[in-house]
């Protein structure tokens, strides 16, 4: 009876402790959903940081999907107009292999991380579209079934929906974006192709553009396969419903839906008092992305708040992931793993 009451006690003490919940952060958010893609974005050299080895278990025992961060981007993969970079990418892709994860390929036709030799040269519209083939033939070549799916073309409009004035943009207008899905379809037949964007994730006037390209893809025969939502979010969330709504729409036009890059940053000055929004914010996002059939994986960028774009590029924001600085998992986590294990 004593030992009976003892071992309560020592439950509900664990409990309260959240050892429990640490234990079952052992066995992984791959684990509770396999037929649900789950990733990250996985940090430069991964396998070169002070603490790899910790980096590389967490990595292996939470995700089945894994992104290259930066290391598939056109600066590092082609620095030199004859000179390809694989190696980088390459590990990444031994690493997926070994832990039986896919790989989400990142990007091929962006505004940004675009080598000097391409933005220094004067190009002519067809010597530039010659070039953007080669890359797209070499790199999707190189990586052929190895990568599930490619971002094809990233982050092509303005919020208002107008064209981003990039530098694909300025040379080759709207037509950069079904020569570069028609190309890559022909590269690598079997690929996965996203257009992937931010602030698309709900109705709006840059979803609604992305709606339309879609639209005129599907009447002039162009491919694409799904739209990446990359949801950089606060904890102060997102409208749910329409959310749900712009997913249904898209998933209506034979779209399926990823959310790539999600993290849910909070005020530096915040810090754990916003982990409880945030942990909320996570888990509305991922069950309304089980509840459409159409959203097939959902990915962070990055996975410790120890190595996260967001503090940089957000001023005065931080603690964005599932993960602490020490790799424990935060509230956050087990909102996701409660709701991978209750949808199942
Ligand atoms: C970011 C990386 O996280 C940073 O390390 C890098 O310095 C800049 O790019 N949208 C994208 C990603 O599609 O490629 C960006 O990644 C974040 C925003």
């Amino acid at each position: 009876m004593l030992l009976k009451k003892w071992i309560v006690n020592a439950l509900i003490l664990c409990g309260a402790l959240g050892f429990g919940a640490t234990a079952t952060a052992q066995q992984g958010l791959r684990s509770q959903r396999p037929d649900f893609l789950i990733g990250f974005a996985a940090a430069n050299d991964f396998w070169t940081l002070q603490d790899a080895q910790k980096f590389s278990e967490v990595a292996a025992r939470e995700f089945n999907l894994i992104t290259p961060e930066n290391q598939m981007k056109w600066a590092i993969i082609h620095p030199e107009s004859d000179v390809y970079q694989f190696a980088a990418a390459d590990a990444h892709l031994a690493f997926a292999r070994k832990n039986q994860m896919k790989v989400h390929g990142h990007v091929l036709v962006w505004h940004s991380q675009i080598p000097a030799w391409m933005l220094e040269k004067n190009w002519a519209r067809n010597e530039l579209i010659d070039a953007m083939y080669s890359h797209i033939d070499r790199v999707m070549g190189h990586f052929k079934n190895g990568v599930y799916m490619w971002d094809v073309v990233n982050e092509a409009f303005n919020e208002d929906g107008s064209m981003r004035p990039s530098f694909w943009q300025k040379n080759l207008g709207d037509s950069h974006l079904p020569l570069a899905f028609t190309r890559a379809r022909l590269a690598d037949s079997r690929a996965k192709l996203l257009y992937n964007d931010y602030n698309i994730e709900t109705l709006n006037r840059k979803s609604d553009a992305v709606y339309k390209m879609v639209q005129a893809f599907r009447k002039n025969g162009v491919p694409i396969d799904a739209i990446g939502m990359q949801m950089h979010i606060t904890s102060g969330g997102i409208d749910m419903t329409s959310f749900q709504q712009n997913m249904k729409r898209l998933a209506n036009l034979g779209l399926d839906i990823y959310i790539t890059e999600m993290d849910v940053r909070i005020p530096k000055n915040a810090q754990e008092a916003g982990l409880p929004d945030q942990a909320q914010v996570y888990a509305q996002v991922l069950k309304a992305c089980l509840a459409q059939p159409a959203c097939k994986g959902l990915q962070t960028w990055g996975m410790s708040d120890k190595y996260s774009w967001v503090s940089g590029f957000y001023k005065g924001f931080g603690s964005a992931l599932l993960f602490d600085e020490n790799y424990q998992p935060k509230p956050a986590y087990f909102a996701v793993e409660h709701v991978l294990k209750s949808t199942q």
